[in-house]
């Protein structure tokens, strides 16, 4: 059940899932944990559903990447504030011409796609994803590394110490009250991703170290809300769809890969640890099912390429005559 026919169907919806997990995704759809205000007609029936090209723009012109700096209230305030980068992500690194997402989906295993991965001019990766011993699926260039604040705050991660984290320009994200402002969020973060990133960036000076704009994960929420015909999960976006949409303001193309699962689909949740579930493929907490949806439509590659590779093929925004 859940994947029909041979790739991803743009209009899976959670009426779709076995038992088990439609029970938990429907929980959470029902659940409100950030205070999510729903906006617009909200008339789900009476939405036209919009082209790639329309979707790609509508990104494109509604969500802004960024990135928290030192000037910001209530940080320019704070003693550590110098800490922050004193400039946004977005004007610092890039532009690149070609760049790949590597989603950490168990179905990267045995798919020998590492030369190709490696082959682009940015690679990002996502929490405690390693290259080690997984080259030949994965290769082993990193330039930047999303990470959420559960993995950064998380005694197993080993975070603060671990190599693993220590290559690449790091991103760190946190769920935010919906109507937060940075003040809000700063007193009430899911995670203690302040205190861990002052502790991370004493020891690691040297290295880039940005954090998302909360601001950012709902606008991409929204974008996918507004573009699905039920109400999905009123929590933040996957790692994976911010991610690519990151890359998307950085990049000429973006290649995302097993994010849309290819022939390989499996429930192993990620290439890099024996543990099985459908969930990590097809969302319990994240919107995951809708956010697949959505790049379903807006790829401009084949279905075989998703089915053989399991890649997608977007264009960055700079690519974009909107
Ligand atoms: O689990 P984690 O969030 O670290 O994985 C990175 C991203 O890869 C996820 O946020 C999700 O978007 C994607 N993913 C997936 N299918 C899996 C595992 C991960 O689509 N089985």
């Amino acid at each position: 059940h859940g994947l029909l026919g041979e790739v991803w169907d743009d209009e899976m919806s959670s009426s779709m899932l076995g038992s088990r997990l439609r029970k938990v995704v429907q929980n959470y759809q029902a659940m409100n944990k950030y205070g999510v205000q729903l906006s617009g007609p909200g008339g789900v029936s009476s939405r036209p559903k919009l082209s790639g090209p329309e979707l790609l723009c509508q990104l494109k012109d509604n969500v802004e990447v960024t990135t928290l700096t030192s000037d910001l209230q209530p940080f320019s305030a704070l003693p550590w504030a110098a800490q922050l980068p004193p400039k946004p992500l977005t004007s610092e690194l890039g532009p690149y011409k070609s760049c790949a997402v590597v989603s950490s989906a168990g179905s990267l295993r045995y798919s020998g796609l590492g030369k190709e991965i490696d082959s682009h001019d940015a690679v990002l990766r996502f929490n405690a994803a390693p290259t080690t011993g997984y080259e030949k699926d994965v290769g082993s260039k990193t330039t930047i590394r999303l990470i959420n604040s559960q993995v950064m705050a998380s005694d197993d991660h080993r975070f603060l110490s671990s190599s693993l984290y220590s290559s690449g320009v790091l991103v760190a994200w946190d769920p935010a009250p919906f109507s937060a402002d940075l003040t809000q969020w700063y007193n009430r973060t899911d995670y203690p991703i302040f205190t861990q990133y002052q502790r991370y960036r004493r020891l690691h000076p040297l290295q880039p170290f940005y954090i998302l704009h909360p601001r950012f994960e709902w606008q991409v929420w929204q974008r996918i809300q507004d573009n699905m015909a039920e109400p999905i999960q009123k929590n933040p976006p996957s790692s994976g769809l911010l991610g690519t949409v990151l890359m998307m303001s950085l990049c000429e193309v973006v290649h995302v890969y097993e994010f849309l699962p290819s022939r390989r689909k499996t429930e192993l949740c990620h290439y890099y640890q024996r543990f099985y579930d459908a969930a990590c493929t097809l969302g319990a907490y994240h919107p995951l099912l809708y956010e697949k949806n959505l790049v379903k439509r807006m790829n401009q590659g084949s279905n075989r390429d998703i089915y053989t590779h399991g890649r997608v093929t977007l264009p960055g925004f700079s690519s974009l005559n909107c």
